[in-house]
């Protein structure tokens, strides 16, 4: 059984004109310990695929279908009590942008101490001996514990956020963009160490990134995302050499190059469509430059390209040798 299984998930935003299908029938699955990178455009439901796990949405959001299970347990039927002990105890997240979700009046080590109270019964002595072993853990002073938010600077606050999600040694500890609003060095940094932290703590990770260097130096696994749903999934290195969704190339393509100057090399012609009224067929025809008259018709199924390598795409070959 794998640790967290999606099937079929569909996500919708309600808003005055209409219902936003921002996620419309993700499946996935994460093991032990694995590392999944989620990539796609903005705005085609990376954010809201993440929050959906949690159960997290904003008041105008629902679920509006699918499964999600955590070790065999269906995550959207557990009770409110249940929910609040999954969260951050089972699975965590540090948001996109997430260095300024601290509360700016609160030192930082009571914020900490108290998410680990919520999920241990434990004193306050040990939980603050907790904390500050933490702050070690993400590099940071031990005696900062009584710095306020703003004592420290973004990459700081950047591994306190890190700090907080670990708090409770989840199992999926989810990173929605965590490190965007960073300089590039200090990015590289964040990243070393919550890659260290993962591989000793055992955790498994779902990375939601624009960056292919990352991508590559953290992602067991890559799921790319078009419109609300994944097209193409597979081991990184299938991804990145053997990719074989026309959008999959394209966004590779688009990337700033892995180890040259970081101008973008090109970007992928069209906009994604609006997710009130998707294309028919498979939604990336309007922007693909193979499409047929069957991808407007057609919505693809999935097609199996090796060991764990699944696309959706009618272009796609069926057999499944090349692995
Ligand atoms: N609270 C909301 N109400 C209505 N629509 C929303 C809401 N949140 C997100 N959406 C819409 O849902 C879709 C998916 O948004 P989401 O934030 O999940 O994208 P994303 O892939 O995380 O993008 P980015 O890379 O820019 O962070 C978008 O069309 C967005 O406008
Ligand atoms: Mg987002």
């Amino acid at each position: 059984m794998p640790l967290l299984d999606v099937q079929d998930l569909q996500t919708h935003f309600r808003i005055r004109q209409g219902i936003v299908r921002a996620v419309d029938g993700v499946s996935f699955s994460l093991e032990e310990g694995e590392s999944l990178g989620l990539v796609g455009e903005s705005g085609c439901g990376k954010t809201t695929a993440a929050l959906s796990l949690l159960r997290l949405l904003p008041t105008n959001g629902r679920i509006a279908a699918g499964r999600i299970l955590y070790q065999g347990q269906d995550v959207l039927q557990l009770s409110p009590e249940e929910l609040l002990r999954f969260r951050w105890k089972e699975i965590s997240i540090i948001f996109q942008g997430a260095m300024n979700a601290l509360n700016p009046v609160r030192r930082v080590g009571s914020q900490i101490v108290e998410a680990i109270r919520l999920h241990a019964s434990i004193s306050q002595p040990e939980a603050r001996r907790r904390a500050t072993a933490l702050l070690e853990k993400v590099e940071l002073e031990g005696r900062r514990i009584d710095d306020y938010p703003h004592e420290f600077s973004g990459g700081q606050r950047q591994r306190v956020m890190i700090a907080m999600a670990l708090a409770c040694q989840p199992r999926i500890v989810i990173g929605d963009e965590p490190t965007t609003a960073l300089d590039v060095m200090v990015q590289a940094q964040i990243f070393e160490l919550v890659e260290r932290l993962r591989r000793e703590l055992g955790m498994a990770m779902i990375l939601i990134t624009h960056d292919l260097s990352v991508l590559g130096d953290t992602c067991d696994r890559a799921a790319i995302m078009y419109a609300g749903q994944i097209v193409e999934i597979g081991p990184i290195a299938r991804i990145f050499f053997h990719p074989c969704h026309p959008y999959t190339r394209m966004l590779l393509r688009s990337f700033p190059r892995l180890a040259g100057t970081r101008e973008m090399v090109g970007s992928i012609p069209g906009t994604p469509p609006n997710m009130i009224e998707v294309p028919t067929g498979c939604r990336f025809h309007p922007r693909c430059p193979d499409a047929l008259a069957l991808c407007q018709e057609q919505e693809p199924t999935w097609r199996e390209q090796g060991l764990r390598h699944t696309v959706a795409c009618h272009l796609a070959r069926t057999e499944t040798s090349d692995a």
